[in-house]
């Protein structure tokens, strides 16, 4: 649960980012505003949770609160802190692991040197244990990236981004390359560490976000469209998220587990027709 703090642990004023665009009749530039007017603020031990269509801004949203891309104006702030200066005195505090995990890894290091990364210079001690968080056997810690599965390299990113003992996480659609089981197994692991750090949560999956979550933000087109407390049992009133809920698979009852079951089955029969 967060924690009540009188200074917010990040806040987020005023925020825009745009990108330069090439006009179509030569080469003359204009600029596209991708996030327009953002604020919010995250508790210490708070999840967030950042939904909205593909494209509204929520990957450069996160990667403007990591430092990875420079905003055009506003303010981020760790603890009060502008973000550049609280980041230098805090080395290895953010954590983020991508949704492009193939990129995220160097092709030739072994497990253990992919996590040993985020150990900085800890040793390597601690790695069984990380892969083991992750239900992930300690044997695979000689294995390269290309011996392993796409979930399997995802989990090891997740264990690295683990490893520094962060006190911010970003998760940029991170569960979706997971198959059910172990998405549900990484999200045990996330709710129990949850009051230890606090975690922006980008996902598509309303009911991901619903089991983790504490209040959800939803971008629209670079702006800020709704904000919903789900502690506090908010109305969805965005359009958008009661989409989301309405096209949610629920494979919880039996019953919902006949309908998914059906699903597969007609579009299995439609494709062997095809
Ligand atoms: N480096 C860049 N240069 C130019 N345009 C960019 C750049 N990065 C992102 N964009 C554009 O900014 C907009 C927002 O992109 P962003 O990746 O933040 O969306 P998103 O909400 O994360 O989408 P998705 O859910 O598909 O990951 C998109 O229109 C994208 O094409
Ligand atoms: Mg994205």
């Amino acid at each position: 649960m967060p924690v009540p703090d009188a200074a917010p642990f990040l806040a987020v004023r005023n925020l825009c980012k745009s990108y330069p665009e090439r006009s179509q009749f030569g080469w003359r530039r204009r600029m596209r505003p991708v996030l327009q007017d953002i604020s919010f603020s995250l508790r210490r031990g708070e999840v967030l949770g950042l939904l909205g269509e593909s494209g509204s801004g929520k990957s450069t949203l996160s990667r403007c609160i990591l430092g990875l891309e420079e905003p055009d104006s506003g303010e981020i702030l760790f603890e009060g802190q502008a973000a550049h200066r609280w980041r230098a005195t805090h080395v290895g505090k953010c954590s983020v692991v991508f949704q492009d995990y193939v990129t995220s890894v160097n092709p030739a290091f072994c497990v253990r040197d992919i996590i040993a990364e985020g150990l900085r210079g800890r040793g390597t001690d601690a790695v069984p244990s990380l892969l083991e968080r992750v239900q992930l056997s300690p044997d695979l810690a000689e294995r390269l990236p290309h011996q392993l599965s796409g979930g399997q390299v995802q989990r090891v990113c997740i264990a690295r981004a683990l490893a520094s003992k962060p006190a911010f996480l970003v998760f940029d659609e991170a569960l979706s390359s997971l198959d059910v089981s172990v998405q549900t197994q990484v999200l045990e692991l996330l709710r129990d560490i949850r009051g230890e750090m606090s975690y922006l949560f980008i996902t598509h999956d309303i009911q991901v976000a619903a089991l983790l979550c504490d209040r959800l933000l939803l971008l629209h087109n670079g702006k800020l469209e709704d904000t919903v407390d789900l502690s506090c049992g908010d109305a969805l009133s965005s359009p958008y998220l009661r989409d989301l809920v309405d096209s949610a698979v629920v494979f919880s009852s039996e019953y919902a587990a006949k309908d998914a079951a059906k699903y597969v089955t007609d579009a299995v029969s439609w494709e062997s027709r095809t």
